[in-house]
């Protein structure tokens, strides 16, 4: 008789964000009359640029065609993405990131839910709480996390690292010694973000501790203020102890399109084995690569037309990052993130949990937002709103905050 993998039992209820939809779902049904708007769920609203359009139907044009038609693509994605990338994200920064070290990936949700693959069960991994949950729940189904303590709502085999207020959201080295250690900034779900020196305090860390450091940096391009980096591989030392994650979702939209890649240094090894040969020997086994089409319009991103059509789309979302921002705070809510992220974090009012608040809003204002405590329990009494709705429905929603009776 089969068996199925007992780790995904030990799995509480469903994906965060899929529950979100699903109360969203059932409330729409019961009031059918009532206009939700929804500042959950991190996904653009804003229709592709034209210099991806362009690039888009170009490459279907070419794939029509004999003499240009492509079939699967090469096992690290193509290299007129992977030059860009490295060009742009990496050499324009001053860090030292070849072609030959990023994998053209379909995303980041995958890549950083895969990632954990290619390391120990027995490695310990610490997380930021609160935190995206894919990275905990992958490690869960991997078998990595150890039980569920359904009165702490933590795993036992995890290691947490608090992001309160009284630390400004920025995680402290655990106590325990971690082997994994997921970092994310900007911070999905606090906004908050990482000094370069704080940043370069973790490679240390992790340079001593013989600890790998995932790093996720969706967000870098809602970056606005000085001194932020935008990439772990701005710190001396990284190249021996970081893996980094990157999304087209974001910065360009494609959360509907599928894009994304990691870099793994060539330097970074587990005694004399190579993190990289393991994730091309991963890719190479289990993936066939990001669609060429794909590829070109995540090309078009670099081109100089490009960057100043994104860089528009990302200064609509912070416009309405800071509408939320200001408006809430003027209302007085407490409320951070939002400066250098695309997310507001709102400490819940009159000591509601996060689930009461988001059952609150939904009937009082019917705005669905995603509740801290579904990030992790250091969430809880918290709250998160994305600015990733269109300028018009996010001026409503925050206006019918502002009158919801409290
Ligand atoms: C979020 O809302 O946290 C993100 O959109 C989820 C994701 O990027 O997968």
């Amino acid at each position: 008789m089969f068996q199925v993998n007992e780790n995904y039992l030990k799995l509480p209820g469903s994906y965060l964000f899929s529950t979100v939809g699903r109360k969203q779902r059932e409330y729409q049904a019961a009031h059918p009359d009532k206009k939700v708007i929804r500042l959950s769920i991190g996904d653009v609203t804003q229709p592709l640029a034209p210099v991806i359009l362009d690039a888009l139907h170009k490459a279907v044009d070419e794939m029509g065609q004999a003499e240009t038609f492509r079939g699967y693509a090469p096992d690290l994605g193509y290299e007129f993405l992977r030059n860009a990338i490295a060009e742009n994200d990496y050499k324009a920064r001053g860090c030292d990131i070849s072609a030959d070290e990023i994998f053209v990936s379909d995303g980041a949700k995958c890549d950083c839910s895969n990632i954990q693959e290619i390391f120990s069960l027995n490695n310990r991994i610490a997380v930021c709480d609160p935190v995206y949950p894919v990275y905990v729940d992958s490690n869960v189904m991997a078998g990595r996390a150890g039980d569920y303590n359904p009165m702490t709502e933590t795993w036992g085999d995890v290691i947490y690292m608090p992001c309160t207020e009284a630390n400004g959201f920025s995680p402290e080295f655990p106590k325990e010694t971690p082997d994994i250690i997921y970092l994310c900034f900007p911070n999905n779900p606090t906004g908050a973000t990482i000094s370069k020196d704080r940043l370069q305090e973790w490679v240390d860390y992790a340079n001593k501790n013989g600890a790998v450091i995932l790093y996720d940096a969706a967000y870098e391009a809602y970056i606005s203020e000085e001194n932020i980096p935008h990439s772990i591989y701005e710190c001396e030392g990284a190249r021996t102890c970081a893996i980094e994650m990157r999304s087209f979702s974001k910065n360009a939209g494609f959360t509907g399109v599928r894009l994304g890649f990691t870099v793994i240094p060539k330097e970074l090894k587990a005694g004399d084995v190579s993190l990289h040969s393991l994730w091309a020997r991963r890719h190479g086994t289990k993936y066939n690569g990001a669609p060429y089409i794909i590829q070109r319009a995540g090309e078009a991103v670099y081109s100089p037309e490009g960057k100043k059509q994104l860089k528009e789309q990302v200064a609509y979302y912070m416009n309405n990052a800071h509408y939320i921002y200001n408006n809430l705070k003027d209302a007085g809510f407490q409320v951070s993130g939002g400066v250098n992220a695309p997310y507001i974090w709102l400490k819940t009012p009159k000591g509601m949990t996060s689930w009461e608040f988001f059952d609150y809003l939904l009937e009082n204002a019917n705005v669905v937002g995603t509740p801290g405590s579904g990030f992790g329990p250091s969430g809880e009494h918290f709250f998160r709103l994305t600015a990733f709705g269109s300028y018009e429905s996010t001026v409503e929603a925050i206006e019918r905050i502002r009158k919801m009776p409290l």
